[in-house]
């Protein structure tokens, strides 16, 4: 019997040789066109924009509008397409497609294969990722050791979230509907020849106990022992912003700590902290607990909310594009969020 037609996708055997090193060569972002601003929500619910600002720091994030075209997939392959752009790539160059998001539009088919149809990636494999928050991190260290192995040498990383569709917008909301935003952000990650680049350091953790901390109910099992079921809440987000901002603020400075000391690295050393953008208060007690200046951890948050799997991608593109993250440089990507979840990843750029 003949073997079915097989497009040329990568092969283990085909690529048995492994790289010396790892980069990352390009990345790009998208927002959705219509920001949602801290007076726009105070006509939704009973909020204010002094009570956002002082407790979360955020000003502005964006919303997709459907009626627009746009979803989580469309703002991931637009992301996907300037980050091609920018590494000098073809969407036909690539072997795998990640995109770590909580928000596929689809339970099936994933997202990644909704981007990779959008992009025209026609040899790439592709599958979604989901680690909340914390998905982009995981799937930039996923990215990098399934390239060390030596069986794919450009994936995609993309983290893509529209957690707008998971929220309440009225006054029984606000609490989630305050911090959330929408976004895209992707970077290229290739095999090199120099092999001083590529992961110094990672982690990747989980706290499954804590998975009621955030959690998006569906159903009546899906509430948390001794927490009465309320069917308004199916489909938006329920979240402990207290529980989460304590396990933040120590977990944060921990995950740091301990992905130096891996590297043998002081915070010094680092060119520069790109955290998952979750509170204003949350990073600057990360910067305060290690001496950092303001310019060695990057904020976004004020302009474009908490983002979820887009944060983190979404920061590096900025600081790419602003030239404020070049190669030669060491940088520490961190993030933490549903699951609980929590990682790191320190590059030698
Ligand atoms: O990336 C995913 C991980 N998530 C996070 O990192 C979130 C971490 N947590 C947080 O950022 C904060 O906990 C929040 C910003 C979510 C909330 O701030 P908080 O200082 O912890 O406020 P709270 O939930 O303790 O609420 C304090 C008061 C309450 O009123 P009472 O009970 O004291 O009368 C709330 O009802 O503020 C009230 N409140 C609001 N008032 C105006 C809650 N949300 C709002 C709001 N506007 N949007």
């Amino acid at each position: 019997m003949n073997a079915p037609a097989v497009p040329s996708a990568p092969s283990t055997a085909r690529r048995s040789k492994s790289p010396q090193g790892v980069k990352i060569t390009g990345t790009g972002s998208c927002l959705p066109a219509t920001p949602l601003t801290n007076a726009d929500l105070e006509k939704l619910m009973e909020t204010s924009d002094e009570w956002i600002v002082q407790r979360t720091g955020i000003r502005s994030r964006y919303r997709i509008n459907p009626a627009l075209g746009e979803s989580t997939h469309t703002l991931a392959a637009e992301a996907l397409r300037r980050a091609l752009a920018a590494a000098g790539l073809a969407a036909t160059d690539l072997d795998l497609i990640i995109v770590a998001t909580m928000t596929p539009e689809m339970a099936c088919p994933a997202s990644a294969c909704r981007v990779a149809a959008d992009v025209g990636a026609t040899r790439a494999g592709a599958f979604d990722l989901n680690a909340a928050c914390s998905g982009f991190v995981f799937g930039l260290n996923t990215a990098h050791d399934l390239i060390k192995g030596g069986a794919y040498r450009r994936i995609a990383v993309v983290g893509a979230d529209c957690l707008s569709t998971l929220m309440d917008y009225s006054t029984a909301g606000r609490g989630t509907a305050i911090i959330f935003g929408d976004a895209a952000g992707a970077a290229i990650v290739e095999a090199c020849d120099d092999a001083g680049k590529g992961i110094l350091a990672q982690s990747m953790h989980c706290d499954g106990e804590g998975w009621k901390e955030i959690y998006v109910p569906e159903c009546e099992r899906d509430f948390p022992p001794g927490v009465a079921c309320d069917p308004s809440k199916y489909g938006h987000v329920q979240m402990n912003g207290a529980a989460v901002f304590k396990f933040a603020v120590g977990t944060f400075s921990d995950l740091i700590q301990e992905t130096l000391d891996a590297a043998g690295m002081a915070a010094a050393d680092l060119d520069m902290l790109v955290c998952h953008q979750s509170n204003m208060r949350i990073l600057q007690s990360a910067r305060e607990r290690f001496g950092l200046p303001e310019d060695k951890l990057y904020v976004n948050i004020d302009r474009v909310g908490n983002t979820v799997g887009a944060s983190v991608p979404l920061c590096l593109d900025e600081l790419c594009r602003a030239g404020r993250i070049k190669p030669g440089q060491k940088v520490m990507f961190v993030a933490f969020g549903g699951g609980l979840t929590w990682g790191s990843s320190l590059w030698q750029l």
